[in-house]
Protein backbone atom coordinates (compact mmCIF):
# COMPACT_ATOMS: atom_id res chain seq x y z
CA UNK A 1 0.00 0.00 0.00
CA UNK A 2 1.32 3.17 -0.62
CA UNK A 3 1.61 6.44 1.59
CA UNK A 4 -0.48 8.78 -0.59
CA UNK A 5 -3.60 8.58 1.85
CA UNK A 6 -3.08 8.56 4.98
CA UNK A 7 0.72 8.86 6.24
CA UNK A 8 2.80 11.53 5.65
CA UNK A 9 5.19 11.18 2.53
CA UNK A 10 7.32 13.70 3.60
CA UNK A 11 8.23 12.14 6.83
CA UNK A 12 8.84 8.53 4.82
CA UNK A 13 11.17 10.29 2.97
CA UNK A 14 13.02 11.69 5.42
CA UNK A 15 13.10 8.09 7.24
CA UNK A 16 14.52 6.47 3.67
CA UNK A 17 17.01 8.93 3.77
CA UNK A 18 18.25 8.69 7.05
CA UNK A 19 18.08 4.62 7.29
CA UNK A 20 21.16 4.26 4.89
CA UNK A 21 23.17 3.65 7.80
CA UNK A 22 23.11 0.06 9.22
CA UNK A 23 24.83 -1.43 12.47
CA UNK A 24 26.13 -5.00 13.58
CA UNK A 25 23.52 -6.77 16.30
CA UNK A 26 25.00 -6.87 19.59
CA UNK A 27 28.12 -5.72 18.28
CA UNK A 28 28.90 -2.34 16.56
CA UNK A 29 27.06 0.89 16.96
CA UNK A 30 25.83 2.23 13.69
CA UNK A 31 27.79 1.54 11.03
CA UNK A 32 28.86 4.66 8.51
CA UNK A 33 26.76 5.49 5.86
CA UNK A 34 27.85 3.03 2.69
CA UNK A 35 25.99 3.59 -0.28
CA UNK A 36 22.92 5.45 -1.16
CA UNK A 37 20.30 5.97 -3.68
CA UNK A 38 22.35 3.94 -6.79
CA UNK A 39 21.71 4.59 -10.22
CA UNK A 40 20.21 7.46 -12.56
CA UNK A 41 17.35 9.10 -11.48
CA UNK A 42 15.68 9.05 -14.95
CA UNK A 43 16.52 4.51 -15.03
CA UNK A 44 14.80 5.02 -11.62
CA UNK A 45 11.70 6.86 -12.75
CA UNK A 46 11.17 4.52 -15.33
CA UNK A 47 11.48 1.22 -13.23
CA UNK A 48 14.38 0.17 -14.89
CA UNK A 49 16.15 -2.80 -12.89
CA UNK A 50 18.81 -1.44 -10.79
CA UNK A 51 22.33 -3.33 -10.28
CA UNK A 52 23.70 -3.32 -7.02
CA UNK A 53 27.44 -3.86 -6.13
CA UNK A 54 27.59 -5.15 -2.68
CA UNK A 55 31.30 -6.18 -2.94
CA UNK A 56 31.77 -3.40 -0.05
CA UNK A 57 28.71 -4.16 2.17
CA UNK A 58 30.70 -6.00 4.74
CA UNK A 59 28.71 -8.43 7.31
CA UNK A 60 26.26 -6.42 9.38
CA UNK A 61 26.41 -3.62 7.15
CA UNK A 62 23.30 -2.35 5.14
CA UNK A 63 22.49 -0.15 2.47
CA UNK A 64 19.57 1.20 0.42
CA UNK A 65 19.24 1.64 -3.18
CA UNK A 66 16.17 3.02 -4.99
CA UNK A 67 13.86 1.29 -7.84
CA UNK A 68 10.71 2.25 -8.71
CA UNK A 69 10.86 5.36 -6.14
CA UNK A 70 10.53 2.67 -3.68
CA UNK A 71 13.62 2.17 -1.12
CA UNK A 72 15.47 -1.76 -1.40
CA UNK A 73 17.36 -2.34 1.47
CA UNK A 74 20.20 -4.93 1.15
CA UNK A 75 21.47 -6.51 4.56
CA UNK A 76 24.54 -8.32 4.70
CA UNK A 77 23.85 -10.37 7.52
CA UNK A 78 26.11 -11.86 9.97
CA UNK A 79 26.28 -15.62 11.61
CA UNK A 80 24.75 -14.32 14.84
CA UNK A 81 22.04 -12.42 12.65
CA UNK A 82 21.05 -15.70 10.43
CA UNK A 83 20.88 -17.38 13.71
CA UNK A 84 18.71 -15.69 15.59
CA UNK A 85 16.48 -15.61 12.70
CA UNK A 86 16.13 -19.53 13.48
CA UNK A 87 14.79 -18.50 16.92
CA UNK A 88 12.57 -16.38 15.94
CA UNK A 89 9.32 -18.52 14.64
CA UNK A 90 6.91 -18.60 17.29
CA UNK A 91 6.76 -14.36 17.88
CA UNK A 92 6.55 -13.88 14.04
CA UNK A 93 3.01 -13.59 11.61
CA UNK A 94 4.13 -15.48 8.68
CA UNK A 95 7.49 -16.92 9.43
CA UNK A 96 8.37 -18.70 6.43
CA UNK A 97 6.25 -16.49 4.36
CA UNK A 98 3.83 -18.79 3.58
CA UNK A 99 0.88 -16.32 3.34
CA UNK A 100 2.45 -13.75 1.36
CA UNK A 101 3.16 -13.44 -2.42
CA UNK A 102 6.58 -13.35 -3.37
CA UNK A 103 8.89 -14.79 -4.82
CA UNK A 104 9.44 -18.29 -4.42
CA UNK A 105 13.09 -17.67 -3.27
CA UNK A 106 11.61 -15.44 -0.45
CA UNK A 107 9.51 -18.14 1.16
CA UNK A 108 12.15 -19.57 3.51
CA UNK A 109 13.01 -18.82 7.05
CA UNK A 110 15.80 -15.93 5.52
CA UNK A 111 13.19 -14.68 3.28
CA UNK A 112 16.38 -14.25 0.77
CA UNK A 113 18.22 -16.42 -2.49
CA UNK A 114 21.35 -16.58 -0.32
CA UNK A 115 21.28 -16.53 3.28
CA UNK A 116 23.61 -13.78 3.87
CA UNK A 117 21.95 -11.30 1.66
CA UNK A 118 18.91 -10.06 2.53
CA UNK A 119 16.73 -7.64 -0.36
CA UNK A 120 13.66 -6.05 0.80
CA UNK A 121 11.76 -2.99 0.08
CA UNK A 122 11.55 -0.89 3.30
CA UNK A 123 8.24 0.20 3.38
CA UNK A 124 6.08 -0.63 6.03
CA UNK A 125 2.91 -3.03 5.08
CA UNK A 126 0.52 -1.04 7.41
CA UNK A 127 0.28 2.52 5.86
CA UNK A 128 3.79 2.58 3.85
CA UNK A 129 6.17 4.46 6.27
CA UNK A 130 9.82 3.01 6.47
CA UNK A 131 10.65 1.86 9.61
CA UNK A 132 14.12 2.60 11.26
CA UNK A 133 16.70 0.23 11.68
CA UNK A 134 17.32 -1.40 15.19
CA UNK A 135 20.07 -3.24 14.79
CA UNK A 136 21.62 -3.37 18.64
CA UNK A 137 20.04 -5.77 20.56
CA UNK A 138 19.33 -6.74 23.84
CA UNK A 139 17.92 -3.39 26.15
CA UNK A 140 20.24 -0.76 24.44
CA UNK A 141 18.14 -1.35 21.00
CA UNK A 142 14.82 0.59 23.36
CA UNK A 143 12.55 -2.00 21.65
CA UNK A 144 12.74 -5.04 24.47
CA UNK A 145 15.46 -6.46 26.49
CA UNK A 146 15.37 -9.52 24.67
CA UNK A 147 15.65 -7.55 21.61
CA UNK A 148 17.79 -9.24 18.78
CA UNK A 149 18.12 -6.81 15.84
CA UNK A 150 15.26 -5.82 13.14
CA UNK A 151 13.50 -3.05 12.20
CA UNK A 152 10.90 -0.55 14.29
CA UNK A 153 8.28 1.22 11.71
CA UNK A 154 7.99 4.85 13.70
CA UNK A 155 4.59 5.47 12.57
CA UNK A 156 2.35 2.58 14.61
CA UNK A 157 4.94 0.30 16.16
CA UNK A 158 5.02 -2.61 14.16
CA UNK A 159 8.22 -4.41 14.32
CA UNK A 160 10.02 -6.83 11.80
CA UNK A 161 13.18 -9.09 11.85
CA UNK A 162 16.55 -9.13 9.98
CA UNK A 163 14.46 -11.15 7.52
CA UNK A 164 11.60 -8.18 7.15
CA UNK A 165 9.30 -10.75 8.52
CA UNK A 166 7.04 -8.74 10.95
CA UNK A 167 5.63 -9.74 14.56
CA UNK A 168 2.49 -11.28 15.45
CA UNK A 169 -0.12 -8.44 16.91
CA UNK A 170 1.71 -5.82 14.67
CA UNK A 171 -0.31 -3.01 12.74
CA UNK A 172 0.90 -4.49 10.07
CA UNK A 173 -0.23 -6.91 8.44
CA UNK A 174 2.20 -8.48 6.36
CA UNK A 175 6.11 -9.48 5.50
CA UNK A 176 7.81 -6.83 3.63
CA UNK A 177 7.98 -7.37 0.14
CA UNK A 178 10.95 -8.65 -1.30
CA UNK A 179 11.45 -7.54 -4.66
CA UNK A 180 12.48 -9.76 -7.72
CA UNK A 181 16.04 -9.88 -8.12
CA UNK A 182 18.49 -11.89 -9.10
CA UNK A 183 22.33 -12.65 -8.70
CA UNK A 184 24.64 -11.06 -11.60
CA UNK A 185 27.73 -12.62 -9.91
CA UNK A 186 28.62 -13.04 -6.31
CA UNK A 187 28.34 -9.26 -5.49
CA UNK A 188 26.65 -8.08 -8.27
CA UNK A 189 22.86 -8.06 -8.06
CA UNK A 190 20.30 -7.02 -10.26
CA UNK A 191 16.64 -5.45 -8.63
CA UNK A 192 13.74 -5.84 -10.56
CA UNK A 193 14.11 -8.82 -12.60
CA UNK A 194 13.69 -11.96 -11.89
CA UNK A 195 15.32 -14.87 -14.31
CA UNK A 196 13.96 -18.01 -14.09
CA UNK A 197 16.65 -20.84 -12.79
CA UNK A 198 18.84 -18.06 -11.56
S1 LIG B 1 2.78 2.42 8.83
FE1 LIG B 1 1.67 1.83 10.56
S2 LIG B 1 3.06 0.57 11.65
FE2 LIG B 1 4.14 1.07 9.86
Amino acid sequence: MSCDDTVDCGRRRLLVATSVAGGVAGVAAVVPFVSTFAPSERAKSAGAPVEVDVSKLAPGEMMTVEWRGKPVWIIHRTKEMLDDLTKLGAKLSDPKSDRNMQPAYAKNEHRSIKPEYLVAIGICTHLGCSPSEKFRSGAESGVAADWPGGFLCPCHGSLFDLAGRVYKSMPAPDNLEIPPHVYLSDARILIGEDRKGA
